[in-house]
């Protein structure tokens, strides 16, 4: 399974990327918002960070508004894909934008129904959010069982984004179903890597191997 970064924050993607696990990135308008600097401008220095994918979304809500946007934002980089909402306007706005070459990442899908009709348009990602679900006390993994489900009963190459991810178990989840790509906060990302067990075992061995070298020191000073 893919792992993309969930942010628009420069120091984050970095860090992350140093770590070898970041195969894109995902930005939406919350995100941007909270680097407050120039859209184009921020788009341009994590483009150059990632080889892959980096998401960037429109505004409009009207199709040929959209698709200006979208084309505007394609020609920041190579990588970039157009984030457009999931709406009638944004299906069609993917149909012309896929004709054209232009990547999409349709977003804001809370529905099996909604991700099977992203996939006709030509999508290349679907998001669906699974945390909102959770945070209203609903399985939002069942929504990624079930369009994973429909997208292979037809054979689409629309790639499943698992979004919204607000625990690691989202990922374990994510990876046992078979999605494609989880996008990840960076805390998240960091909660992956720890486990209790892995820090106490580090303390032990280090502990046991300090009697070593206390050995090791004896035998050099009765040498002497
Ligand atoms: O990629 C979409 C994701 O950023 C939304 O997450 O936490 O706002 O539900 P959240």
């Amino acid at each position: 399974m893919k792992i993309f970064i969930d942010t628009a924050n420069v120091r984050e993607i970095k860090e992350a990327v140093s770590m070898g696990i970041v195969d894109g990135v995902t930005t939406n308008p919350t995100l941007v918002a909270k680097e407050n600097r120039s859209m184009t401008e921020l788009l341009e220095e994590i483009c150059a960070l990632v080889s892959g994918p980096v998401s960037a979304e429109v505004i409009s809500l009207q199709t040929e508004e959209m698709v200006s946007e979208a084309r505007k934002l394609s020609r920041i980089a190579k990588n970039i894909v157009v984030k457009i909402p999931l709406i009638k306007e944004g299906l069609q706005a993917v149909r012309v934008l896929s004709r054209e070459g232009i990547k999409t990442n349709v977003t804001l899908c809370f529905s099996p129904s909604q991700a099977l009709l992203a996939a006709k348009v030509g999508a290349d990602f679907i998001s669906p959010f699974i945390g909102r679900f959770d945070d209203i006390s609903q399985e939002g993994m069942d929504l990624i069982r079930n369009i994973k489900l429909i997208y292979s009963n037809y054979n689409f190459k629309t790639e499943i984004i698992v979004a919204s991810v607000r625990n690691p178990m989202h990922i374990v989840e994510a990876a046992k179903i078979g999605a494609d790509i989880a996008t990840v906060p960076f805390a998240v990302i960091e909660q992956l890597i720890k486990h209790p067990l892995t820090d106490i075992g580090i303390q032990r061995f280090l502990k046991d191997w300090e009697k070593v070298s206390q050995i090791q020191t004896q035998k050099v000073s009765s040498a002497r």
